[in-house]
């Protein structure tokens, strides 16, 4: 394994920071054991050099390999099922009830390999069940990771990460492949999402506000700084009456937060 010196370890930090809002500053060590093959295949033979080169480089492709190495992107269908009891017994007949347009906006920001915006799909299609067809339900799904977002579209999954999916739901919104214990989602499930590459550093300019923002275990990656500019931004492009989900493990502090608290990582503006 390669060695990185402070310097180098602190221009490298400074960079991810500056970016993408991901805070390494006490990461030297996945540092060093995630990214020290890369940087001798791309024929480096130091961190240093590696990072000349990285911080001068333009080319999205290394920033996207630097950013696999280095971001997590575990996640399970149902991760969090509190979440989306609630979004069931009250998010959906609020909106049911409100949305005259029967146009929806929801948004998996940080969706990883997809299984959180495919479960929120399952979740609408039972909501709704035969008057879906009435309903735009799209959920927008974005990741800044692209290795995480070519799986989310390939949607091919294996048997682990359906561990808290109903078994009536395995079968209706899963198709078995030819490979044992290996599942796909259903086409109805997958067309109704949306994916895009979205770094969430940057100004949020979608078409409609959202009527619903789950950003979980994503945050966990920002400093408190980074973290209160983002969620003033999914503020500001979130309809009133909307909701925040964030993370189990994640708060946001009441004291400077404008979305009011509702239970555990669920907030809504009034
Ligand atoms: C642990 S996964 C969370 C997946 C899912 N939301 C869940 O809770 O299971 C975190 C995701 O956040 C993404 N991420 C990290 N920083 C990001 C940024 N600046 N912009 C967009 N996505 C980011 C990572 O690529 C990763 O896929």
């Amino acid at each position: 394994m390669l060695t990185i010196t402070d310097n180098d370890f602190h221009r490298l930090v400074n960079f991810v920071k500056s970016n993408y809002g991901i805070d390494l500053s006490k990461k030297k060590q996945l540092i060093m054991g995630r990214l020290s093959n890369t940087i001798l295949s791309m024929g480096f033979e130091s961190f240093k050099d590696y990072v000349d080169y990285l911080l001068k480089s333009k080319k999205p492709e290394d920033m996207e390999l630097m950013l696999n190495k280095l971001t997590t992107n575990y996640t399970y269908f149902m991760r969090e099922e509190a979440h989306f009891k609630f979004f069931t017994e009250t998010i959906l007949p609020y909106l049911e009830s409100t949305k005259k347009n029967k146009v929806l906006s929801i948004w998996s920001a940080g969706c990883s390999s997809g299984e959180e915006p495919y479960t929120i799909s399952m979740l609408l299609k039972e909501f709704f069940g035969s008057k879906a067809g009435a309903w735009d339900t799209r959920v927008l799904a974005t990741d800044i990771s692209q290795n995480a977002l070519t799986a989310a579209q390939n949607a091919v999954y294996d048997e682990s990460s359906l561990r808290e999916v109903p078994p009536a739901w395995k079968n209706k919104y899963f198709v078995k492949t030819s490979q044992p214990g290996v599942y796909g989602v259903a086409p109805i499930i997958k067309n109704n999402v949306i994916f895009r590459t979205f770094n969430l550093m940057n100004p949020i300019q979608f078409r409609l506000k959202f009527d619903v923002i789950f950003c979980r275990n994503v945050m966990i990656y920002f400093d408190q700084a980074t973290k209160e500019a983002l969620v003033n931004r999914f503020y500001q492009a979130t309809n009133p009456g909307g909701y925040l989900l964030i993370g189990h493990s994640e708060s946001l502090n009441k004291e400077t937060t404008p979305y009011r608290y509702l239970q555990p990582a669920t907030y809504r503006k009034e």
